[in-house]
């Protein structure tokens, strides 16, 4: 059993041998944060405390199970809200205690690399994994099961934070990723924002400038009084970060050696950046691997493929185990 309370999903599912998801329930609370454009980290610990419990309840029963069919449990205990999760990891310590079953502490960006392994039963390391989430954008090297060499990473925001932030410019709500994704859809990419390039650091990013350009480019039209295409500025706005994305990870995966490319987290569940990459891997004859959109977002199954490997490898918590907000891979 697996448990996930680092942001704004409650979630936790169970999942057998870290590859097959036999429940995989989440309770998002995007509602009630979308008045405040954001996650409000007070409102986020109060609503896992009233959920966890059924969540849990409901893992159980659509996996069929009960409490004693449950052999671990792995839960989230960073990087996240510190509120956030120490209520998932509260209650994975009271069911690892009562059932006398070991407790696995996973890492959040391991767990999103880990739903490689459930999108593609046959995935082993080494492979490549962009992962780009509303928190973090790295291009990780998964040298084997839990070993990581971090090759890239951002100087400044978060993939995700940049879609967030334009989008919310833009009048589109929370989260800004979703929205965005289906503008873009309808709109022409011709507006030329700027590709952040660190010369001395090649697979690093920096989306700052490029959220800088697009705001000030807005604001010019603004002022100007002139009809602003919300459609062609999130195409444009996508394909900036989509092209530099792909272009880091393609340049990473060639430099490295790798043959096979994954990709994580919640931007991974972007149409235009899964289009871009499988025509990269095409074109670049690399074996491209992405989970299925439910499980780039926040979710328990993920948790619960990472936990099963770090069992594996007898990497088991004790119930001191502690809530880290911040924490690298
Ligand atoms: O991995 P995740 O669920 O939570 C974190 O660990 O941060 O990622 C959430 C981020 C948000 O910034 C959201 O806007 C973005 O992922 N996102 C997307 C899409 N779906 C979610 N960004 C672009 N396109 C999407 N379709
Ligand atoms: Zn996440």
């Amino acid at each position: 059993m697996a448990i996930e309370t680092s942001c704004d999903d409650t979630s936790a599912a169970v999942v057998r041998d870290g590859r097959q998801v036999l429940s995989n329930v989440i309770s998002s609370q995007i509602e009630f944060h979308k008045k405040f454009g954001g996650v409000v980290p007070e409102i986020a610990s109060r609503k896992h405390l009233e959920t966890v419990e059924l969540v849990i309840q409901e893992a159980l029963e659509q996996a069929k199970m009960t409490f004693s069919d449950i052999d671990a449990v792995g839960v989230t205990y960073g990087p996240g809200l510190i509120g956030a999760l120490l209520v998932g990891l509260s209650a994975a310590k009271a069911i690892a205690l009562a059932l006398g079953k070991p407790l696995i502490g996973v890492n959040h960006i391991e767990g999103h690399i880990s739903a490689n392994y459930i999108a593609e039963p046959s995935l082993v390391p080494p492979f490549l994994c962009l992962v780009v989430s509303g928190g973090h954008t790295y291009i990780v090297k998964t040298e084997d099961y839990c070993k990581y060499e971090i090759i890239g990473r951002t100087r400044d925001d978060a993939a995700g934070e940049a879609f967030d932030k334009i989008a919310r410019t833009l009048g589109l709500g929370y989260p800004g990723g979703p929205a965005i994704d289906k503008r873009a859809a309808y709109g022409q990419a011709y507006i030329e924002f700027p590709k952040a390039a660190i010369h001395d650091h090649p697979y690093d990013f920096s989306f700052s400038g490029l959220k800088t350009a697009v705001l000030n480019y807005i604001n010019n039209l603004r002022q100007r009084g002139q009809e602003i295409s919300i459609d062609d500025i999130a195409a444009s706005f996508q394909k900036a970060v989509v092209d530099v994305l792909v272009e880091k990870t393609v340049n990473a995966a060639l430099k490295y050696n790798i043959n096979t490319v994954a990709m994580a987290g919640g931007v991974a569940a972007n149409s235009a950046l899964r289009k871009a990459m499988m025509d990269a891997s095409k074109r670049y004859g690399f074996r491209f691997i992405y989970p299925q959109p439910i499980l780039c977002t926040d979710n328990a199954a993920m948790i619960g493929s990472a936990a099963f490997f770090r069992w594996m490898k007898g990497d088991i918590s004790d119930l001191f185990l502690n809530a880290v907000a911040n924490v690298s891979l």
